[in-house]
């Protein structure tokens, strides 16, 4: 199927070329200083004192939850509606899951929630800032006492909440460089904290449990960054305020042209947020044919994306589900991901708001 206007499309240019072919001719690809620059440039970025460069998004949150020390026994709290990776994430470190709902406004996790949730086995909670869009992160720290908050800011580089950096939040941020994020380095991930002890730790887990060459302390495996991957994010980085101001300018285009015959994304009560998605929920009646319209819409070339998952509702974490979803399930029906990035003209943008205006007008 011909697909003129994708969903998302990677940045990329002469600046990641010639990165690239630096690492190249340097004939250093593994443990160099580009990861040790692209963590310093991150680090600097979302304030904070460390960060720990590794092969994904995935990987960051599976590390940061070992580095703390989370394991059989422990129960995380979990933001019901999102990618996987953070539920999965809990189960692969042999801890449980604890789906919570999220607000159906701001499609993230609630303090009251997440706290009415918290049992005496509850160590941590991952607060996620869904498409880019912050959480309530200084109130979540604030109703969990004596929790470790891990902040899953995967979609968030560059956004903030009371003018503090997202990834700069919880006693370990996790980014993901996954090529429909804001910066991409086609594959990647950052684990970033204030604690020195934390990131020695998370440093010897993606290197073998290597604490110096050669001297292993435990067994674990390789998730380091390349030097190809960190040299992209670094001229990602270059260009990042720009790209997000176009993404901006791109949201705002299409808030402004569809109005409410869409409901969207609330931003939290001091949230500047990046728009990584966008996102919409589809009235009552358009609801039960989004799966229609989307294939509609690629008839067109127009390529539209479900929003997320209702992660209680997926094979791999059902067993986990100890009581009712229902902001998240409706957000799986009824969410709506529209063609968004840097490079996207107006005439393709225009494309897709008569498309779903035509759609709405209809129902
Ligand atoms: C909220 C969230 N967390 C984690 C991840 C995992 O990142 P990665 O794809 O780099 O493994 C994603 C990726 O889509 C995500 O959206």
């Amino acid at each position: 199927m011909r697909c003129e206007v994708p969903l998302a499309r990677p940045c990329l240019g002469e600046a990641e070329l010639r990165a690239i072919e630096r690492v190249l001719a340097s004939g250093r690809l593994v443990l160099g200083p580009e990861v040790e620059r692209f963590e310093e440039a991150v680090a600097r970025r979302c304030g904070r004192a460390h960060a720990v460069a590794v092969s994904s998004g995935t990987t960051a949150l599976e590390i940061a939850l070992q580095a703390i020390g989370v394991g059989p026994g422990d129960e995380v709290l979990v933001a019901a509606f999102t990618w996987p990776s953070p539920a999965h994430a809990v189960r692969r470190v042999g801890a449980r899951p604890v789906l919570v709902d999220v607000d159906p406004h701001e499609w993230n996790a609630t303090p009251e929630a997440f706290a009415a949730a918290r049992s005496p086995r509850t160590v941590a909670a991952i607060a996620i800032d869904q498409f880019g869009f912050p959480a309530r992160l200084d109130a979540l720290e604030a109703a969990l006492p004596g929790v470790a908050l891990v902040e899953d800011a995967a979609c968030a580089l560059g956004a903030s909440l009371h003018g503090r950096a997202c990834g700069g939040w919880g006693l370990v941020a996790c980014l993901s460089f996954h090529p429909r994020k804001v910066l991409t380095t086609a594959e990647g991930g950052m684990c970033l904290t204030d604690d020195a002890a934390l990131a020695a730790r998370m440093r010897e887990l993606r290197n073998h449990g290597q604490r110096a060459p050669g001297r292993f302390v435990q067994p674990a495996g390789n998730a380091r960054m390349s030097e190809l991957h960190a040299a992209v994010g670094l001229a990602q980085l270059e260009r990042l305020d720009e790209r997000l101001a176009e993404r901006a300018r791109l949201y705002t285009r299409y808030r402004d042209a569809l109005g409410d015959r869409l409901q969207w994304q609330r931003p939290a009560p001091g949230a500047r947020p990046v728009y990584q998605t966008a996102g919409v929920l589809l009235g009552e009646e358009l609801a039960d044919r989004r799966d229609a319209l989307v294939e509609v819409a690629a008839q067109r070339g127009i390529e539209l994306g479900r929003l997320s998952y209702a992660l209680g509702r997926l094979r791999s974490l059902e067993s986990f589900v100890s009581a009712p979803l229902p902001v998240s399930e409706q957000l799986e029906r009824a969410g709506l991901a529209l063609p968004l990035w840097p490079g996207l003209d107006e005439a393709s943008q225009d494309r897709v708001i008569e498309f779903l205006v035509d759609w709405t007008s209809k129902s």
